[in-house]
């Protein structure tokens, strides 16, 4: 059994993309057969359409990859009207991300996609390192955080996951906040403020000088970061941050993700989390686990 159960949320299986790696999901349909997946993750929606950070907004690190894309999107009414219509048609969740810079613009947004079609659960971000507004300064301030999940938790009854920043001291506290008000799950970590130089420019590799690291290079500490969640808060967690591979999302598991998403690994190989949920099923066969749920949280601690 691959099931798991998120709130209300139903997946087929516990791997999603992660947001901004995957776009709306429509543009890979040729490429993955997207009706596999547990889940899509859109790329942050805005209230408004959002062009993002000036050029050059990613750089490739030994064994990460940073940008600051500053949140470019087509904007919320657009993604109804053009991608839903589309995602409609495929057996896979759609979790849509939702990015703002005031309370009142989360809530709008999710009022509006209330009154659409095909939506299954919504991720808020209130993590952006790479914008001015509406970013880090949400997700790193606890009243903050306690305010835009109350607000939002009012405005429907569909599964509702925070995303969490790794840039602040104790994640553990965050994670408890949204329990509090209310929120279904965690997904942690974003990405972690990172920055690159051009030795021979002696620029910034990315125009907004620091930009968000991902991939290999996080992995460990996303691991830690979930697992002191999972240690100080009931909460569902789905974990991020650097997987790759079938072994990496058995790992975030053990450490108690009950589902987990792959971001930087899409770029390098779009089928990436298919591999990853052919491998987490052979490994259940091979040590005789009927449920993935099982894992969750198997940790073994002397
Ligand atoms: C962007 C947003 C994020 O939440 C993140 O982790 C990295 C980049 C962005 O759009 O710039």
């Amino acid at each position: 059994k691959t099931e798991v159960i998120i709130g209300k949320l139903r997946l087929k299986n516990p791997v999603l993309v992660a947001s901004g790696t995957f776009g709306y999901g429509d543009e890979l349909i040729g490429t993955v057969d997207i009706s596999k997946l547990g889940g899509i993750v859109t790329k942050s929606l805005t209230l408004k359409p959002k062009i993002g950070n000036p050029p050059p907004r990613i750089a490739e690190t030994p064994c990460g990859m940073l940008n600051s894309i500053g949140l470019a999107n087509i904007g919320v009414d657009k993604f109804i009207n053009e991608k839903l219509p589309i995602l409609k048609n495929y057996d896979t969740a759609i979790i849509v991300n939702i990015a703002a810079k005031r309370v009142e613009d989360y809530c709008e947004i999710i009022r509006r996609l209330e009154n659409a079609e095909g939506v299954s659960a919504y991720e808020i971000n209130i993590s952006c390192p790479n914008v001015k507004e509406g970013g880090l300064e949400f997700g790193t301030n606890p009243s903050m955080t306690a305010k835009i999940v109350s607000e939002t938790r009012k405005l429907t009854d569909k599964t509702l996951i925070i995303k969490l920043t790794p840039n602040v001291t104790r994640i553990s506290e965050f994670a408890k906040i949204c329990k509090d008000e209310g929120a279904d799950a965690v997904s942690l970590i974003n990405t972690i403020v990172g920055m690159a130089i051009d030795i021979r420019t002696r620029k910034p590799k990315v125009a907004t000088v620091t930009g968000g690291l991902s991939g290999p290079a996080i992995k460990p500490i996303a691991l830690a970061k979930v697992f002191e969640v999972f240690q100080n808060v009931d909460i569902p967690i789905i974990g991020i941050g650097g997987i790759t591979t079938w072994e990496d999302a058995i790992e975030f598991m053990i450490a108690g993700a009950r589902a987990i998403q792959v971001g930087t690994a899409n770029f390098i190989d779009p089928n990436a989390s298919l591999q990853i949920i052919s491998g987490i099923i052979r490994y259940c066969e091979e040590n005789k686990i009927q449920d993935v749920n099982d894992i969750v949280g198997s940790i073994i601690l002397e």
